[in-house]
């Protein structure tokens, strides 16, 4: 599954702009850890999730420690359920007068150096071992989206990033249980490109120590 953290400008009731984040996949894992990062900023976060109940459960936590969060029900590989979760997000912040939607959105792509091509044929690359072939060819994949909407967005100001949060313990894989990052490390990397200056570049595949190669 891929997890993006968009942060777009919507108006909040009162008519002031406000940053709203996207985040899917957020009920777990690094999805929950990068929407927590980003409430500390944004006037609202919408976090999606497949199952409806568990979404409500983490938009609980979270509005418990203080955040203004919303769940929706939205599974990536369901059309329908993707249009109607961008319909409520459009209709609810996306539209608001005083602030281009647009001006600041910031897709932010979930990516891995396992899915670097650079990587995967470096001699001297620490995971040139590593062979997952369907995870490493959806990775690479999302880095092509990455690319091309970039190069589709150049006329504007939105910026499009992947990120590789490196090894999180989450849900993931079993291996990940022993990972020696947390997914507040990696929810920094994820905030960090959605919270780009005007002057970045759009179009970056980064980690937490920089640029990583395509
Ligand atoms: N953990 C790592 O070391 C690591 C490293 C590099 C990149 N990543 C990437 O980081 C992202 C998040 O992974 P994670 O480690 O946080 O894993 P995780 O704890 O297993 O969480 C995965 C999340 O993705 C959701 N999801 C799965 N399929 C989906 C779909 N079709 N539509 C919408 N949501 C879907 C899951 O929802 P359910 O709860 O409904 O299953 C869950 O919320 C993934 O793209 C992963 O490839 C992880």
């Amino acid at each position: 599954m891929e997890m993006g953290a968009p942060s777009i400008d919507g108006d909040n009731p009162e008519g002031d702009p406000m940053k709203i984040a996207f985040v899917t996949g957020g009920n777990r894992g690094i999805g929950l850890a990068s929407a927590r990062r980003l409430a500390h900023d944004c006037g609202h976060v919408v976090i999606t999730s497949r199952d409806a109940a568990a979404g409500e459960d983490a938009a609980d936590r979270l509005r418990r420690e203080g955040y203004a969060v919303t769940s929706l029900q939205m599974d990536v590989t369901d059309e329908t359920s993707v249009k109607i979760a961008a319909g409520i997000v459009g209709g609810s912040w996306g539209t608001g007068s005083g602030t281009s939607s647009c001006s600041s959105t910031t897709p932010v792509n979930v990516s891995t150096t396992m899915g670097s091509l650079a990587d995967q044929t470096n001699p001297d690359s620490p995971y040139l071992s590593l062979v997952v072939p369907a995870y490493q060819s959806s990775k690479a994949a999302l880095n092509n989206v990455t690319i091309t909407l970039a190069k589709q967005l150049a006329v504007s100001s939105i910026k499009v990033t992947s990120v590789c949060p490196r090894f999180v313990r989450t849900d993931l894989a079993p291996a990940a249980a022993e990972a020696p990052l947390a997914p507040e490390d990696a929810a920094e990397v994820v905030y960090r490109a959605a919270t780009l200056p005007d002057s970045a570049a759009s179009g970056t595949f980064v980690d937490a120590q920089g640029a990583v190669p395509w």
